[in-house]
């Protein structure tokens, strides 16, 4: 069975950053779940949950709207576990995504933007719609499904405080629903109330806004486009009870930071991991690490979905080579 094969990543030892910040840095590797992505536990605890309550029947469609990673983990469970899923992307989603939601079946709608149920080209109130209007459905609903957040606190909490035997000091971890972020640090926190649970978001994404209880400016101007992070609305998903600061990044330096950390380690980073180390790479001043901290990066994919998107890209190129960077230590 698919679920047994959840979770349970490894945590590796990164030595090139723990060098570089002269302090433990740790990954945290969740593209070894089975549909190669975090989002694998909290679609099996949405999945699991609505079957056994029986909110749908045998042969049902699961929808759900996702830029790519928690409907790749639908399609796939609900794939092995004879249902049906569509799903509904933000024109975002990168090509390789939308490549793998096809291979485990999945009918796919693409929309203009992910802003939110109370936006109508928006994927959340499409897939809503289409849930309600059609029988034998059920709208996993990531955004509001106690679930999400359920299954990092019943699971990644408890692996991270194993792994390190409990020496765990930091946790980063980029911010989209909040579910990752929030279960992990209101698990790890109820351990040990001092450990820090930093969020990285895009420029322009409203979590620091809601975090330091400001009012969100009317006239924000869209936020940096880094798949899988950053939001306009704040969802049911996130806990500001779990999380101590989001520190925002740009797409540009996360850019940097994935083929920089490419060249120095060989290693492909996803996307909104790539704006984690782009958060340590700005943001290492207030941090304040210490040779003693034991700090966890949560690397939610890999970097083999964002091949064309970074990696190949001749426009990424052009961009970095124009923004003149320092040259990498
Ligand atoms: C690549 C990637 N990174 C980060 C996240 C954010 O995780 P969460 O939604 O748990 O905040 C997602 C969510 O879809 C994602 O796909």
């Amino acid at each position: 069975m698919i679920h047994s094969t959840i979770g349970n990543t490894p945590l590796r030892k990164d030595d090139y950053l723990s060098a570089k910040y002269n302090t433990t840095i740790l990954v945290k590797e969740e593209f070894h779940n089975p549909g190669k992505s975090s989002k694998d536990r909290a679609a099996w605890f949405m999945v699991e949950d609505a079957i056994r309550n029986k909110k749908i029947k045998e042969g049902g469609t699961f929808v759900e709207a996702s830029s790519g990673n928690t409907g790749i983990s639908i399609a796939l469970i609900a794939q092995e576990l004879g249902y049906k899923a569509k799903i509904f992307v933000s024109a975002s989603c990168s090509d390789e995504k939308i490549a793998l939601l096809e291979s485990y079946g999945a009918s796919i709608e693409r929309c203009d933007n992910s802003n939110g149920l109370h936006v109508f080209n928006s994927t959340q109130y499409l897939a809503q719609a289409y849930a309600a209007n059609h029988d034998n459905t059920y709208f996993t609903n990531q955004y509001y499904n106690s679930n999400n957040i359920k299954a990092h606190y019943r699971t990644t909490g408890p692996e991270l405080w194993e792994q390190t035997n409990g020496a765990v000091t930091h946790v980063i971890a980029g911010v989209g629903t909040g579910g990752s972020i929030s279960g992990i640090g209101r698990f790890l926190k109820e351990q040990r109330r001092s450990i820090k649970i930093w969020g990285v978001e895009p420029l322009n994404s409203v979590y620091t806004f809601f975090l330091n209880q400001q009012p969100i400016p009317e006239d924000l101007p869209k936020f940096d486009d880094i798949e899988g992070i950053g939001r306009t609305f704040i969802p049911g998903s996130f806990d500001r009870n779990a999380v101590d600061r989001i520190f925002q990044v740009e797409r540009l330096v996360s850019l940097h930071a994935a083929i920089a950390y490419r060249e120095s380690t060989d290693e492909l980073v996803g996307f909104s991991s790539a704006a984690v180390l782009a958060a340590l790479e700005t943001h290492s001043n207030e941090m304040k690490f210490s040779e003693d901290d034991v700090v966890v990066l949560f690397f939610p994919d890999h970097g083999d979905r964002y091949l064309h998107k970074i990696y190949h890209s001749a426009e990424v190129k052009q961009l970095i080579l124009a923004a003149n960077y320092e040259p990498l230590s």
